[in-house]
């Protein structure tokens, strides 16, 4: 009596039949469309994320301007309340201590000094005056207007 033949039976390990190959090219073929697919949607992710990515920015930027705008603001009330206008000025113009803005050294720096100043100045502690503080100090300091050239101030050209 000889073996009922099934389809089974054709498939025995090492032995490929032109069913298998063609298993194999629809197994390829739907691998290599995956991928199309995968690289189609980052593709589409990255054409329309992008634009929504540039507003975003866009958006923050203006945040970041109006934060500027209370950072300055604070800053300047810090200035009096703090007391630094009464060495430095009013308008950070210089006094009893230097000049101060427009153009203030680098923020790293007034950290350092105001925290431990080497000469006359008093020493302003963490507690006192926060780096945030400072911060806003710093963006008041860079907000300042620059002063008029000698040149330009009638007085001085009589
Ligand atoms: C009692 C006067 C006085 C007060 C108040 C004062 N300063 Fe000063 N500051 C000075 C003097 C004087 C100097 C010059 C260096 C020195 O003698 O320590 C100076 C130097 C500085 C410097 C270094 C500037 C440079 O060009 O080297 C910075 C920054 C500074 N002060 C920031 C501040 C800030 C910010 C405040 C307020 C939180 C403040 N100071 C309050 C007197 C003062």
């Amino acid at each position: 009596m000889s073996k009922p033949v099934n389809a089974q039976s054709f498939r025995s390990p090492g032995r490929s039949s032109p069913e298998d190959a063609f298993h194999a090219e629809v197994l390829v073929l739907s691998a290599i469309l995956a991928l199309a697919v995968v690289i189609a949607a980052a593709l589409a992710l990255l054409i329309f994320v992008r634009p929504s990515a540039a507003a975003q920015s866009a958006a923050s930027a203006a945040k970041s301007q109006s934060s500027d705008a209370a950072s300055i603001a604070r800053g300047k009330k810090l200035f009096v309340s703090y007391g630094c206008y009464e060495c430095h000025g009013r308008a950070a113009q210089g006094g009893v201590g230097p000049r101060l803005g427009p153009d203030p050294l680098p923020l790293s720096f007034i950290e350092k000094y105001v925290r431990h100043p080497t000469a006359s100045m008093p020493p302003y502690t963490e507690k006192t005056v926060s780096d945030r503080d400072l911060a806003d100090i710093y963006a008041y300091l860079k907000s300042l207007p620059e002063p008029p050239k000698a040149k330009d101030i009638p007085l001085l050209n009589q």
